[in-house]
């Protein structure tokens, strides 16, 4: 089994650190930064179809909805299509309003989900396009959906979903591009932009894993806290929602994810010294905000650990703690934030003595309703 883990003490860890090789996986044959291009094979009998949806709607569930999140944010920004992100367990209840003019993305690491299965049955019968995103080739989503792309990033053992989660995001941040340039929404030279980023991507994903050892620091500050408060704004919101789910899923700490903006109504009320606050702070439009909302927690004596973007030293003067990584689009933000936050649970359950790779209660596939 220790092969298996290839010297790391888990799967999870294993996994964590593959992600600059999935993700540009993810990509590999499917931009080409230097011509401003994105194909993606699995969907381009849909090309047609793509120019005439008038809404895409997001159905998937855990960690997969989270990554729906981001997606959102992606395709909205550069294909200009609106945007609905549903919990599959709550859509195929719903009597939902669907037409033929809809495309529903389906989103599922295992592709075995019954609930995100039931949701596209539904979709179909009211005449829908369906596009899955899955990681197992051939599982059964797949082969119920009309057309699809898979995330490429392997076996995911561990429980909690790491590089899958990663590759989802890459793969809705290749759809968002491709939506975009059949329906006329983004420039050549801006797809050659951001294309020529996202593929710097692993680089700097292997840039922000360097900061592991800091972050076991960090960890064992924080590893007896019964409470943690995760937020941020924009597309870092779904990351603070991930980051939050990571670490109950596996340390058992009571973990809430929030828009930072939202955090006076509410969440404000639980900050005291005992009560450690992750912000995803990183340097782009909402950055000003952020920093307010991180003096609002310092006043009430609340512990900061800031994610920022390297050479932030504003909030650096602020917060009990930084972790740096690299500066990227603010498009691209959500795949490098997500790592230091893998690793801060990652880290918190292992001191905890967890069993990380099959926590209490969760399983990897849930096949039943
Ligand atoms: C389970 C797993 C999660 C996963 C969710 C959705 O709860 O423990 O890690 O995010 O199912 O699974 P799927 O395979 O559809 O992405």
């Amino acid at each position: 089994e220790m092969l298996e883990k290839g010297g790391y003490d888990h799967f999870m860890m294993k996994e964590i650190y593959e992600q600059p090789r999935s993700i540009r996986d993810c990509m590999r044959g499917r931009i080409y930064p230097e011509r401003g291009i994105v194909q993606l094979g699995g969907i381009k009998e849909y090309t047609e179809k793509l120019k005439n949806i008038d809404r895409i709607i997001i159905v998937a569930c855990g960690t997969s909805w989270h990554a729906g999140l981001v997606g959102e944010y992606l395709i909205e920004e550069y294909a200009r299509v609106p945007v609905e992100v549903e919990y599959a367990s709550e859509f195929r209840y719903r009597n939902p309003i669907i037409s033929e003019k809809d495309l529903v993305i389906a989103i599922s690491q295992s592709g075995e989900t019954a609930d995100t299965m039931a949701a596209i049955e539904l979709a179909k019968e009211k005449g829908a396009t369906i596009f899955g995103i899955c990681n197992v080739v051939g599982a059964s989503i797949p082969r119920i959906t009309h057309a699809g792309v898979y995330t490429h990033a392997g076996p995911e053992i561990g429980v909690a979903s790491t590089k899958a989660f990663t590759a989802q995001v890459t793969a809705l941040t290749l759809m968002a591009f491709y939506i975009a340039q059949q329906r006329g929404t983004i420039t050549q030279g801006k797809l050659i932009e951001y294309l020529t980023e996202l593929n710097e991507i692993p680089d700097l994903i292997e840039k922000a894993l360097q900061a592991n050892d800091q972050i076991k620091e960090i960890a064992a500050t924080y590893k007896d806290s019964n409470n943690c408060l995760f937020l941020g704004r924009g597309s870092s919101f779904p990351v603070a929602l991930e980051g939050a789910l990571k670490l109950k899923e596996i340390s058992y700490i009571h973990a809430e994810g929030y828009p930072a903006a939202e955090m006076k109504h509410g969440p404000i009320a639980l900050i005291d010294a005992e009560m450690p606050v992750v912000f995803i702070a990183t340097k782009n439009s909402s950055h000003e905000k952020v920093v307010s909302n991180i003096q609002e927690v310092k006043a009430r004596g609340g512990k900061v650990i800031a994610i920022v973007t390297e050479g932030d030293t504003i909030i650096k003067g602020m917060a009990e703690h930084v972790i740096e990584i690299p500066q990227t689009g603010e498009a691209f933000v959500p795949l490098l934030a997500t790592i230091p936050l893998q690793l801060l649970s990652y880290h918190i359950a292992v001191m905890r003595g967890c069993n990380v790779d099959q926590p209490r209660n969760l399983a990897k596939s849930v096949t039943v309703e």
